[in-house]
């Protein structure tokens, strides 16, 4: 029996375990709509070129029409046989409608074949993550504009730095993922071109039109080398680096949460609904969701590199190596937009608790950079203002109190440019509404940073 699409030229059939090695049909089913979506638009063409007749493109059309039909309803039979999902679809067809499903394949190859239904696969993708990344910004845009003044402690090596206000530490997050929303449209663009026409390698002896089909398809333009358009899968890389990067911020906020969460911060509680208990500690209430998403990132860090090593050192044009490029490629998707989702819901769960926040920042001497700030404004070079207050610190940890608890004669030992308006830079209200600048953390700019933000978001 032969079944494959080729097997006149052999003596003899591939073993079973060839046969499965060399198959992809059971993950690149899920292209089977563009993948019917492309053989549609070839076959227009090919109609409207006179290379099939009116009637044959009619088959093609009804006989597709049914596949859809059986494959949405899970009705289609995917056969190990018949190797992946172009041939399945083809020989569907041809089942159905008899010759015309044979005239489909003219001046196509499933090199082409297979870089447009990724492409057609990848940009619907990349939509769908788009938008979900504008959920998750929108969540944390909330968030923030809950908590414009609610102060926390800011840190740099972990430490305490500066007092903060928790809206500006999730409008960065926001920034971030503007970012990576800019990174996903701009790789959009290579990723949205066709190469069907390309065939095999060398294009096709056929008068094909290869910018009809490009416009029935919505892509922008065709590739314009036979060659590059069968065999880069270039555009798939960059898709996963933008993926890698997205999820880097997501281990980011992960790290943050669960910090956070810890007893020992209380800063904040997230809903249940994110977190799973102990088997044997009864008391336990963990953040499995951040902690998963942060060993997820390298997940997709992997799939990063996997593609890349894939297309490394490949020579020109079609090799069967890219048959691997579509397991990374889809999980990565699947990852990432799971990820997605529920980050926008988390968002919406993050319990913010203001006190322990204030208290943590008020413990730090986080505003230490304030006192240096005003003596430079009463005329102290910063270096001195610096040393001044480095000796103004190092008395608090001796005696274990803030610098706002020192008395004023104390703090003028320091310097005598110290005055009794010294108490309200001291605070960290004031520390905060003092950063009064674009990109400052003060609660007016964090206004300001989530009108923008917003206004971005459309
Ligand atoms: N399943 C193949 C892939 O994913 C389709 C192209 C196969 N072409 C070939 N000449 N073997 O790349």
């Amino acid at each position: 029996k032969k079944s494959e699409a080729w097997s006149a030229r052999f003596s003899e059939p591939v073993s079973d375990l060839v046969k499965r090695y060399t198959a992809s049909v059971f993950f690149d089913n899920r292209m089977a709509e563009v993948d019917i979506q492309g053989s549609l638009a070839h076959a227009e063409m090919l109609c409207a070129q006179g290379i099939i007749t009116t009637q044959d493109h009619a088959d093609i059309q009804r006989g597709m029409a049914q596949i859809l039909d059986e494959i949405r309803n899970g009705q289609f039979t995917w056969l190990l046989d018949l190797e992946d999902v172009h041939l399945n679809i083809e020989k569907r067809l041809t089942e159905l409608v008899g010759d015309a499903g044979k005239r489909l394949h003219t001046g196509r190859s499933r090199n082409d074949q297979v870089a447009t239904d990724i492409r057609l696969y990848l940009r619907g993708a990349i939509d769908n993550i788009v938008g979900l990344l504008k959920d998750l910004r929108a969540a944390l845009i909330n968030l923030a504009e809950q908590n414009t003044d609610t102060i926390l402690p800011g840190f740099t090596h972990m430490q305490v730095a500066q007092p903060i206000t928790f809206g500006h530490h999730m409008l960065a997050y926001v920034e971030m993922f503007s970012r990576d929303t800019e990174r996903l449209l701009d790789c959009r663009k290579r990723v949205n071109r066709l190469p069907l026409g390309a065939a095999a390698l060398a294009g096709t002896t056929f008068p094909i039109d290869r910018e009809r089909v490009a416009a029935t398809l919505g892509f922008d333009a065709v590739c314009y080398n036979s060659l590059d358009a069968v065999s880069d899968r270039d555009f798939a890389i960059e898709f996963c680096a933008a993926a890698a990067l997205i999820m880097t911020h997501i281990s980011r906020m992960s790290e943050e949460l669960i910090i956070w969460m810890s007893p020992r911060v209380g800063f904040i509680d997230m809903a249940d609904r994110f977190c799973t208990g102990s088997s044997i500690m009864p008391q336990k209430k963990n953040p499995d969701v951040p902690e998963l998403a942060r060993g997820k990132t390298g997940r997709v860090n992997g799939h990063l590199i996997a593609l890349l090593t894939l297309m490394k050192g490949q020579p020109l044009a079609y090799n069967k190596d890219n048959q691997e490029d579509k397991e990374p490629l889809f999980d990565t998707v699947d990852t990432l937009v799971d990820t997605l989702r529920i980050f926008a819901d988390l968002a919406t769960g993050i319990r913010v608790k203001p006190d322990a926040m204030r208290a943590a920042a008020f413990q730090g001497y986080a505003t230490a950079t304030d006192l240096a700030d005003y003596l430079v404004k009463k005329g102290l070079p910063f270096r001195d203002a610096h040393e001044a207050v480095a000796h103004a610190v190092r008395t608090c940890v001796e005696k274990n109190c803030d610098l706002s608890e020192l008395p004023l004669a104390e703090l003028q030992a320091y310097s005598p440019l110290i005055a009794d308006d010294v108490f309200e830079v001291l605070t960290l209200e004031g520390s905060v509404a003092a950063r009064n600048h674009v990109g400052g953390t003060a609660p007016e700019q964090v206004r300001l940073a989530i009108a923008r933000a917003r206004a971005a978001l459309n």
